[in-house]
């Protein structure tokens, strides 16, 4: 499938130069180490934005089905079988059905992309995905024209999760998009990063990412999408309607009842810890900017 997209961000969007220059050289070490050869250099090069460490993005995570520590899904996340794996596509499309991951990914061409990542409680990565577009996905189910948002559900599997024993929030984890939003170019299904497979702990084997929000849109290791003519539920609204709102745009200007959106803290480690100023949606502005013409982004948050 053509590529419709191109990042345009500079890495001057994320880390201040002299950061940067440090963690280049840290990078370059880095990839040598993981067996990447030249792939993290030829992404930075490729879309001019230095990525965060693979170890940072596969450490420092959020997937409460594996506990609430941002080591717990590390830690406990190899206990999710992946394969066999299938997406249940269904409600308003034309070839509703299960998708068997394998015929998913025979179907779609995999690229490259390296999106800030902006997490709801301030600290934020760069990271280089492998995915194809939400897009290119529902339209192998065929889009109905009634049809207005996609509801997405994550796996619910108690004897593989252990932090679904917990009432932390409401399981299965559920999140929506309006329909322009996921049929936006850079909406993808993510099905890995740094050239690797997605590792367990990210969401494999396919998760949602959505760079203009805030990651808690970016649903993990998703089996249904519905396609619905109603605002579908989402789980942090569900848990806290007054901290999350469905739209979860990402924006400086309207902060978190309990903490600022103004900045964020790259994460990258000891001494090159930074904070830098959060930007509307989050960089992404002049592409996504249209979506919310006259809405009141302070009432829709
Ligand atoms: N998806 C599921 N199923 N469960 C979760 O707990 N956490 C969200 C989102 N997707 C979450 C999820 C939150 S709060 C964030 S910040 C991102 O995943 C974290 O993605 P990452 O760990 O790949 O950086």
């Amino acid at each position: 499938m053509a590529r419709r997209w191109k990042n345009t961000l500079s890495e001057n969007d994320v880390t201040p130069e002299n950061v940067f220059l440090n963690r280049r050289q840290l990078m370059a070490g880095g990839a040598a180490a993981l067996g990447l050869g030249s792939i993290g250099g030829a992404l930075e090069a490729a879309e001019g934005l230095e990525p965060s460490s693979y170890e940072d993005i596969t450490q420092y995570n959020n997937y409460y089905e594996f506990g609430t520590g941002k080591s717990d899904p590390a830690q406990n996340a190899h206990l999710l079988t992946t394969a066999p794996w299938s997406v249940k596509i269904d409600g308003l499309v034309d070839k509703p059905g299960d998708y068997a991951f394998e015929d998913i990914m025979k179907a779609m061409t995999i690229e490259e992309r390296i999106y800030r990542f902006r997490c709801v409680e301030a600290w934020s990565m760069v990271i280089p995905w492998n995915g194809f577009e939400l897009a290119d996905l529902l339209a192998m189910a065929g889009v109905q024209s009634d049809a207005k948002y996609v509801a997405f559900e994550t796996a619910l599997r108690p004897d593989e999760m252990p932090g679904v024993r917990y009432p932390v929030l409401d399981w299965p984890y559920v999140e929506g998009l309006r329909l322009d939003e996921a049929m936006h170019p850079l909406t993808m299904m993510a099905t890995g990063i740094y050239g690797k497979d997605i590792p367990n702990q990210n969401g494999a084997p396919l998760r949602l990412v959505v760079p203009w929000k805030y990651g808690f849109k970016s649903i993990k290791s998703v089996v249904r999408i519905t396609l619905t003519d109603k605002e579908p539920p989402t789980s942090w609204n569900q848990a806290n309607a007054r901290e999350y709102g469905f739209y979860s745009n990402v924006n400086p200007e309207v902060d978190h009842p309990r903490w600022s959106q103004a900045s964020e803290r790259v994460v990258g480690g000891g001494l090159f810890s930074k904070r830098v100023p959060t930007l509307m949606l989050n960089g992404y502005a002049d592409e996504v900017g249209d979506l919310y013409a006259g809405m009141d982004l302070s009432k829709f948050f």
